[in-house]
């Protein structure tokens, strides 16, 4: 368990048993901090985590309280139709989750957790053929550092092929990463500040949500179905609340498989555009469409 969970559960404990009652007012986090010699950071984490869970709340200006009324978990709250119920939170990422992440790599398990593609469908012999004469042709490029953003010729390669998902991009406007988790931190550091608030697609790819929670960031789960976020409940959230960005997965979204359709994609564009939020979609999965051509993104629209 981790340390601010340990903290979490020990509160919690202390308020199951009655020591700290709905409405009774819980230790400051400088307070709680010196006594059970942890940092100020982790007590945070703890709050925030019994926060989400409804067993806490901040007063402004006056500190944590029991929740009168204790509430269901967020995190198992099922998705909320409505506008009105969809509030900014911190992330709380479950045990499960952890161990699940952690079990990725264990080779006696099946790895249902990660998005990744068996080995055996690909084309490895010819993908190793073609490393080895590439590596020949380039022989000093191929082991000496690229420049910080990516070999420009890889940067052009896809520029041609962003036409396919509607865009029409420059070898500048790319930055090569080792992934798309690589891809989404620097995005959301560009645009967030801790306690920023991000609204996001529910059920998500949890990677996302850690790098949101490790950032200091608050999420606004837009509840999703088989195309897509519910864009009623995006439009009302999003002019009720400040948010710093919106991350969509629309395009076979991990985990539900959905795809948006274009018009939605067209209006959440147009929605995000009016409060001038911006959008950063994950698209790793666009290529995989059935068919002669990929869906677009939503930005190429
Ligand atoms: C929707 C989605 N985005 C991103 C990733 C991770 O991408 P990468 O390994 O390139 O960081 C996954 C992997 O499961 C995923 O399902």
């Amino acid at each position: 368990m981790l340390l601010y969970e340990e903290v979490a559960a020990r509160i919690n404990d202390m308020i199951a048993k009655g020591t700290y009652r709905p409405g009774e007012r819980i230790p400051s986090i400088r307070a709680l901090s010196r006594q059970m010699r942890v940092s100020v950071n982790t007590v945070m984490e703890s709050y925030a985590r019994l926060e989400n869970l409804g067993m806490i709340e901040a007063r402004p200006q006056s500190g944590y309280y029991v929740c009168s009324r204790l509430a269901e978990p967020a995190a198992r709250r099922s998705a909320a139709p409505k506008g009105e119920d969809i509030v900014p939170n911190s992330v709380i990422f479950g045990d499960i989750a952890l161990e699940v992440m952690r079990n990725i790599a264990n080779p006696s398990l099946v790895p249902l957790g990660g998005g990744t593609p068996n080995s055996e469908l690909s084309p490895v012999d010819k993908l190793n053929r073609m490393l080895a004469s590439e590596s020949r042709r380039f022989s000093l490029q191929s082991i000496a550092y690229p420049p910080p953003h990516g070999h420009k010729r890889l940067r052009t390669q896809i520029t041609r092929r962003s036409l396919d998902s509607g865009c029409s991009l420059a070898p500048d406007d790319i930055i090569i990463t080792s992934g798309c988790v690589e891809a989404m931190n620097p995005a959301l550091q560009a645009i967030c500040r801790p306690g920023d608030t991000v609204a996001i697609g529910s059920p998500v790819y949890p990677t996302f949500l850690k790098s949101i929670q490790w950032m200091g960031l608050k999420v606004l789960e837009i509840p999703s179905n088989g195309e897509g976020m519910n864009l009623e409940v995006l439009d009302y959230a999003i002019r009720h609340n400040r948010v710093s960005a919106c991350i969509t997965i629309a395009n076979f979204n991990n985990p539900l498989g959905s795809l948006m359709p274009d018009d939605k994609k067209r209006e959440l564009v147009s929605l995000l555009a009016k409060q001038e939020i911006p959008l950063i979609e994950d698209d790793v999965y666009g290529d995989l469409a059935y068919g002669t051509s990929r869906p677009p993104l939503d930005q190429g629209l």
